[in-house]
Formats: C-alpha cells, structure tokens, sequence
C-alpha cells in the first residue's frame, strides 16, 4: 500500500484579522499549504476562515483558540503540539498590536500590553513551533516599517518591532543550516483592524496613514514570495524602502529631529 503524503502545514496567529487571514488564503490558494492550525482569541472568525478554506479544498483545520499573552494559552498550544506533532511547513506569527499615544499617557499596562504579544508571546510561538519544522520550512514573522526608526506618539510599539527585526535576522542566521528560512515582514500602513484598536482618532494615525496605505493581498503575496526565496526581510513599497535607507544612512537624532519639526509624535 502506497504511504499517504503528511499534509503541508501552516500554522499562522493572528489569523482571526488582517494579515493572517490573508496569509492563510494565499498559502492555500498557491499550494503552499492545505492543512492549517489557526490562532486568535475570536472563534467565530476562526471557525468562518476555516469554514472558507475548507470549502477551497484545504484538508484539515484546527482551530486553537488561545490569548497568547497568557501562560497557560501558551501552555495549552505547547501540549497541542507535542500530542500532535505536525510536520509544519509554514509558521506566521502575525498575532500584534499597538496602542497609539504617548508612553506616559498609555500607561504601564497598555505599555507592556504591547511588549507581551509582540515581542513575548512571538518568541514563545517560534520556540514551540521549532521543534515541528523541518528543511525548507519558512518561519514568517511580522515586524513594520516602525521596525526601522524610534517613532514618538507610537514609541512601544516600535521598539517591538525593532526587537522582532532583529530577533528573526539573528534566528535566520542560526537556522540556515537546517533549511529553515525566517523572513521578517515590514509593511507600512494598512487597512485592518489594526489602527481601529491602536486608537484611530489621534493625529499620529492620520500622519503615519500619509505615509501611503498598503494593500494586505500584496504585502503577503511579497512576504510569500520572499520567504520562498530565502529573504530575511520582505519590504513591500518604495515608502518603506526609503525609511530603511534613511535609517541606514542619516544618525537617528537627526531624523527623530526633523520628525518633531514635522509634527510626527504630538
Ligand atoms: N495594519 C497595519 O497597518 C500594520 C502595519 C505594519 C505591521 N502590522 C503588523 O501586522 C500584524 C497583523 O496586523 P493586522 O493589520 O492584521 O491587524 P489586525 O487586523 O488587528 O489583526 C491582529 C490579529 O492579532 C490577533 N490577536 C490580538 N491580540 C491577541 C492575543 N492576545 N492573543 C492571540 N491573538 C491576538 C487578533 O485576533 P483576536 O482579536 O481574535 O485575538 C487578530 O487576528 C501585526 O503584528 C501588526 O503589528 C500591521
């Protein structure tokens, strides 16, 4: 008897919103993955994505739902796996959020809010989900443009995704041997649930915003692309390219100065 293929899995967080629901669609849609765990604290969205790609011919979903800023959510997902074992192709850590505002005026909880999901609860995924992924795996993690500069008025949510930045380029390196390839993803602005959370109303939203709105289909259709090429970042639009090279080229005083004159962070 001919032994059954495991399914190509991907496991993806976030995916109740945004980014990882379209993560979940394209991987299915080219090919890269049929079995999926999906990840959030809303099951309805979760059952009605699985519902969807089902009904596109993936053959199996499982559907966690977990608050990953939780120890025992974490916990719960780390017995999951070893009950399970999957053979993981794909991991998106697309689970994030980010609270505008001045850091004295968020306050310390909304402040370390932000440092439990994106910088804690991401570490704990990856180093769970290690284990299951074998060569020529892709390990796609969400950061930002704001990865790339301080941003006042946005200044923890930054400084998380500066740390995931540098965190998956370190791990990329540490995986290139086992044929792992880690990419981290920086977009700019986009039309999600994102900014209706981060608090939609403040000037610094409307000043991030004319940066230029990004389309969630072709930042995650060049995050695929880019993943499967080996790249350690995946930069979508000229605007973030020109930051990074900014952030390359002239001291961070500087730009955080010309920044203030602008009006970026009041
Ligand atoms: N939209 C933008 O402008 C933008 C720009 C650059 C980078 N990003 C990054 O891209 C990623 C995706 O953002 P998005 O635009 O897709 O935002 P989104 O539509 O708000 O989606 C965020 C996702 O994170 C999940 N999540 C939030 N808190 C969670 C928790 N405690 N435990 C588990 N899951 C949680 C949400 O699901 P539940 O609420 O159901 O838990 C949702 O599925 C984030 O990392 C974000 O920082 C976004």
């Amino acid at each position: 008897m001919q032994k059954k293929a495991s399914p190509r899995t991907a496991l993806i967080t976030g995916a109740s919103s945004g980014v990882g629901v379209e993560f979940a669609r394209q991987l299915l849609a080219g090919g890269q993955a049929d079995a999926f765990w999906l990840i959030a604290r809303r099951r309805e969205r979760l059952d009605s994505l699985a519902a969807e790609l089902e009904a596109a011919g993936a053959s199996s979903c499982r559907i966690l739902v977990l608050d990953l800023t939780r120890d025992e959510d974490l916990q719960s997902l780390s017995d999951r796996l070893a009950e399970e074992r999957p053979n993981l192709n794909w991991l998106v850590n697309s689970a994030g959020a980010g609270r505008i505002g001045h850091v004295a005026a968020l306050g310390p909880a909304a402040n370390r809010a932000q440092c439990r999901l994106n910088v804690e609860a991401l570490v704990a995924v990856t180093g769970l989900c290690l284990p299951h992924l074998g060569p020529g795996s892709h390990i796609v993690q969400l950061a930002s443009i704001a990865a790339f500069l301080p941003q006042p008025g946005f200044a923890t949510y930054a400084a998380t995704k500066a740390f995931v930045l540098s965190y998956s380029r370190a791990l990329a390196s540490e995986l290139r041997e086992r044929r792992i390839s880690v990419t981290a993803v920086c977009p700019g602005p986009m039309e999600t649930e994102f900014f209706r959370n981060a608090g939609e109303s403040s000037k610094t939203t409307g000043r991030i915003k004319s940066l230029g709105i990004e389309k969630v289909d072709h930042v995650v259709r060049t995050a695929i692309r880019r993943a499967r090429a080996g790249r350690q970042v995946s930069i979508s639009s000229l605007v973030g390219q020109a930051i990074r090279l900014i952030s390359r080229v002239l001291p961070h005083g500087f730009v955080l100065g010309v920044m203030r004159r602008l009006g970026f962070g009041d």
